[in-house]
């Protein structure tokens, strides 16, 4: 996008995707727009080791390695500590030596997980060495290597959203997903706050650690949701647990296996040890966050018995391929882009459909 503004940047490619979209004819187009310098709350870099020195790098787009000394879109708490941490590592060849890449993960509470990859089998002097940087720099270490992970002190984060003056207490963990632009993310739970119907029951799939299904729990009698990564249903238990709120149950389930409970062509021990049945639930609502490839042909298929859908995409070409199954059975009532990822290409998307 090179010398555009902030705003023709959001205007040229959400340009495109409503020309994506036209044969929908899609009556309003929605866009929420993001702070478009230190948005990214999670990010990855490489480490370039040239004359006994170390830097921060980055791929190009035909994978040439290139250093870099500061990175405009990594919120503030990344960028300061992306500094203190490589003057400290420089200091230390048991800490860079053989290192390979770092990545950060910070919540909204300043709270920050670091994550070093090496090349090399990591041991106790290594440990030593990487808790004394814990406590100098307050962030929370964690070291890999090929078959290694040794977590310092904590691979837990805290984050809170806020939903009018409600607030809720989430934990986050290194290896699950975790929405990258904390102020999109609040735009986009209060987007679906405001404009989903209530009542009835809801079901999630792809739930993640309960980003939308807690703060959503207030507006439905009972919720189900699902998710096919146990690290991130271990999270989302305990995150409404920490909130207090009982109306959710989390199963571990992929989407396919989901459909295939609720179509009764197979039954899940987990289900039944979770004492889940399906049969109690008056679902009027399904909510959908799928990675890019989008719904599998069972998943698609399982839609057209909700009311309510509430679609949430992070890649228009399988949205637009999935609408035009869902649309046989639905209405669009929103459609909203959200800049997520400012200054690329990409963007997320949330459609809300009411059954015709
Ligand atoms: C885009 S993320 C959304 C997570 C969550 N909604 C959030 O906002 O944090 C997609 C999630 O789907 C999960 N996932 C991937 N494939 C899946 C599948 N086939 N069935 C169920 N969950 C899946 C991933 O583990 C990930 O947590």
């Amino acid at each position: 996008m090179g010398l555009l503004d902030m705003k023709s940047q959001l205007q040229l490619k959400t340009d495109d995707i409503k020309q994506k979209f036209a044969c929908f004819n899609i009556e309003k187009f929605e866009i929420f727009s993001s702070t478009n310098l230190a948005y990214r709350s999670r990010a990855e870099f490489r480490i370039f080791h040239k004359d006994s020195k170390i830097y921060y790098a980055m791929s190009d787009k035909n994978k040439k390695l290139f250093t870099i000394n500061n990175c405009a879109i990594v919120d503030k708490n990344i960028a300061k500590t992306m500094q203190k941490l490589l003057l400290k590592l420089q200091e230390n060849e048991i800490l860079s030596k053989k290192l390979f890449a770092v990545e950060f993960l910070n919540s909204t509470q300043n709270d920050i997980i670091v994550t070093l990859i090496y090349h090399k089998k990591l041991d106790d002097i290594w440990s030593e060495k990487a808790k004394e940087i814990e406590n100098i720099l307050h962030i929370k270490l964690i070291g890999r290597s090929k078959k290694q992970k040794i977590v310092v002190s904590t691979d837990i984060i805290t984050n809170i959203i806020k939903i009018n003056d409600t607030k809720y207490l989430y934990e986050y963990k290194d290896t699950t997903f975790v929405q990258p632009n904390h102020e999109i993310n609040q735009k986009m739970i209060d987007f679906i706050n405001q404009h989903i119907k209530t009542g009835g029951d809801m079901c999630e799939l792809y739930c993640g650690a309960g980003n939308f299904t807690i703060p959503l729990s207030a507006k439905f009698d009972k919720l189900l949701a699902t998710e096919i990564n146990k690290t991130s249903i271990k999270l989302s238990k305990q995150n409404a647990k920490i909130n207090k709120i009982e109306n959710i149950k989390f199963a571990r389930l992929s989407s396919s296996e989901f459909a295939q409970a609720k179509n009764k062509l197979r039954e899940f021990r987990r289900l039944k040890e979770l004492d889940i049945d399906l049969l109690e639930y008056n679902f009027s609502t399904i909510l959908v966050d799928p990675p890019r490839a989008g719904l599998d042909e069972q998943t698609l298929f399982l839609l057209k018995e909700f009311e309510q859908i509430v679609y949430i995409s992070c890649n228009p070409d399988t949205l637009k391929e999935n609408l035009k199954t869902i649309l046989k059975t639905h209405k669009i009532k929103k459609f909203a882009f959200f800049d997520q990822f400012v200054w690329t290409k990409h963007i997320e998307i949330i459609v809300i459909l009411e059954s015709i």
